[in-house]
């Protein structure tokens, strides 16, 4: 299967692992949460590089990783040769056979156009019993990033920016997950502020690698100044004697298909 999925970004799968590794890094916790169990058949949506896919697989699991992006397919095959990978929309996919659990780290938030349309594939992707755990970035996600970089492109005269994901409430997205049949076993909502060790410019860098269509419209001569500026506003929430932090908050949960 390869098709395309034009409303995604453009991830650089290199620059991810290497500089936003933590990622997948902080996603351990969500693999002991789902526990795979030796032959179960798992799925794991927007797996990216395919870091937590392997780490599944190494538990005996059979893993399938669907990912939007091409480059990170390529990058998670190339990593993983013996793992079975596939690019593929999480609002639109389809498998042959059910699977006991799919399971998504830092992704859901991606899949803003239709999270309905996302968790009705997951639920026709499971069989009954079958476990859906996942992680993403809950209501008040990146708060002071993302008020810095409203008011940069403010001040710079741009248009606000078409923000790309989507951050619920626990109770929101419980909701929803209930309402296509889910029975909820777990809902976890807290902040997790984030070392960006990887990122000498800050919250500029943070841009570059998790925002880039919002920069896409933005006139050359103007980048540098618009995010020195996005650095300048960010810096009082988020800069501190030991580097930058990002203000994540993170929506964890296991649910379960009736
Ligand atoms: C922050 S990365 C997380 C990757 C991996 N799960 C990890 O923990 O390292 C988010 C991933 O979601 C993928 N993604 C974004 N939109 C998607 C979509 N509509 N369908 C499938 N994957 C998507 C991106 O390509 C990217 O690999």
């Amino acid at each position: 299967m390869r098709y395309d999925t034009p409303s995604l970004i453009r991830w650089n799968a290199r620059a991810y692992d290497s500089s936003f590794g933590y990622v997948s890094a902080q996603g351990a916790p969500l693999v002991d949460l789902l526990d795979p169990q030796p032959g179960e058949r798992v799925l794991d949506l927007g797996c990216g590089t395919g870091v937590l896919t392997a780490e599944i697989a190494s538990r005996g699991a059979r893993v399938l990783g669907i990912d939007g992006s091409h480059s990170m397919i390529e990058t998670a095959i190339a990593q993983f040769p013996g793992l079975d990978f596939t690019v593929g929309d999480g609002h639109d996919f389809t498998v042959a056979e059910p699977y006991d659990a799919v399971f998504s780290n830092a992704a859901l938030h991606w899949l803003s156009r239709d999270p309905d349309a996302v968790i009705e594939c997951v639920r026709m992707a499971l069989q009954p019993g079958g476990r859906f755990v996942g992680e993403l970035g809950g209501a008040g996600n990146c708060a002071a990033l993302i008020a810095a970089m409203l008011t940069a492109w403010r001040e710079h005269g741009l248009r606000d920016p078409h923000l790309p994901w989507y951050f619920p409430s626990p109770a929101e997205y419980a909701v929803r997950l209930e309402r296509a049949g889910f029975t909820l076993r777990l809902v976890e909502n807290f902040d997790r502020p984030t070392p960006l060790d990887d990122c000498p410019n800050g919250a500029a860098d943070w841009v570059r690698m998790f925002a880039p269509s919002l920069l896409e419209g933005v006139p050359v001569g103007t980048m540098e100044s618009l995010l020195r500026r996005v650095n300048e506003l960010a810096a009082p929430a988020l800069r501190r004697e030991s580097g930058w932090m990002a203000d994540y908050v993170r929506l964890r949960f296991a649910a379960v298909r009736q």
